[in-house]
């Protein structure tokens, strides 16, 4: 961040504090290391590092496949729907200090049901997490069921099976992991049986990936958001493309400078993709790997670009808002509320 100025105290101020909704957030991602290991003491689970510090100092990463290896491992502490609970209601203290309203959370079932934990146990963790963060935080939420993309697709339709029993309590479906060499089409089967089956359609693509995996994710996939995106800015046509249709990106500042996407936040495309009329929106990512919750995204992003102040501000918030899969109602109800800080 060797551009970085000081943030101006009011805009400080107004990016913490401004209702906004959280769209790009792996639940897995948020789980801190103090939080890991509480749950392997809990279930007696051994870690490969020993000490929180330790486990923190292993957190230098040079590319996606580098932090997804050490992402997965954190992972294996979760076995019980507790530990599901304690992790989400974790993660949503955290959003409500944020000013977030809404969350749309990623989980990564394969992840759970590869080492015997069952997919109930899974969602009714989470769901429990959702439904006390709307009675005790005011936070509304939904869960969106990730296919890990470095599996096969043949995996993808039986992870989908086993989620069919839980379909009231997800809202949609994505695509995460590892993602060269593992493009979209590869999923195309499966994809086309959840849009069939009325669930939303989302996927991770043009994080690594090349902006041709953008543009088979909305030509095969269908997907209604872009997770990540950032990419897209190799290709003119394809930004044209994504402002006409106002087709929201799920852009992670701090996720891509910790993967080396970016080597700094002051190289960072937000400013372009909103000057090019996009829907952009900033959000956390995995913040437990990444430096930072959804309100650090803001600040430090903001900071180490000069170009962005109160309009970008508000216009990012207000496309989260627009970009989520809630009815139109509510979604008008936020933008007075995003209004009423601005006014
Ligand atoms: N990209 C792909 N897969 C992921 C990510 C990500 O940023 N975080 C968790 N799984
Ligand atoms: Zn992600």
């Amino acid at each position: 961040m060797a551009h970085a100025t000081p943030l101006a105290p009011e805009l400080h101020t107004l990016l913490c504090r401004m209702p906004k909704a959280e769209l790009h957030i792996h639940i897995e991602g948020s789980l801190e290391p103090e939080l890991i290991f509480a749950l392997a003491q809990r279930n007696g689970v051994a870690l490969p590092h020993p000490s929180v510090e330790a486990l923190r100092a292993a957190y230098a990463f040079t590319d996606l496949q580098s932090f997804l290896d050490i992402y997965y491992a954190g992972a294996s502490v979760l076995l019980h729907e507790q530990d599901f609970h304690d992790m989400a209601w974790a993660y949503f203290q955290r959003a409500a200090a944020d000013h977030v309203v809404h969350a749309e959370l990623f989980f990564d079932p394969q992840t759970h049901t590869e080492r015997g934990v069952a997919m109930g146990t899974v969602i009714h963790g989470l769901r429990s997490a959702c439904e006390r963060a709307q009675a005790e935080l005011g936070i509304s939420s939904a869960l969106i069921l990730c296919f890990l993309r470095h599996l096969s697709e043949e995996e993808a339709f039986a992870t989908l099976e086993a989620a069919l029993p839980y379909r009231p309590h997800f809202i949609g479906v994505g695509l995460d992991s590892s993602e060269r060499g593992h493009p979209p089409e590869k999923f195309a089967r499966v994809f086309a049986r959840c849009r069939e089956l009325g669930l939303h359609i989302v996927a991770h693509a043009g994080e690594e990936g090349p902006p041709a995996y953008i543009e088979s994710a909305l030509d095969v996939l269908k997907a209604e958001r872009i997770d990540h995106g950032v990419r897209c800015t190799e290709s003119p046509a394809l930004v044209a493309r994504l402002a006409a249709t106002r087709m929201p990106l799920t852009v992670c500042p701090l996720s891509n400078i910790k993967l080396c996407v970016y080597g700094s936040l002051a190289e960072h495309p937000l400013p372009a993709l909103l000057d090019a009329g996009l829907c952009a929106t900033v959000n956390s990512d995995d913040p437990a790997y990444f430096g930072g919750y959804i309100n650090q995204n803001f600040v430090e992003t903001f900071a180490a670009l000069p170009q962005l102040g109160r309009a970008q501000a508000y216009q990012l918030a207000r496309n989260s808002f627009e970009a989520s899969f809630v009815p139109a109602a509510q979604k008008q109800r936020w933008v007075a509320q995003l209004d009423a800080a601005f006014a």
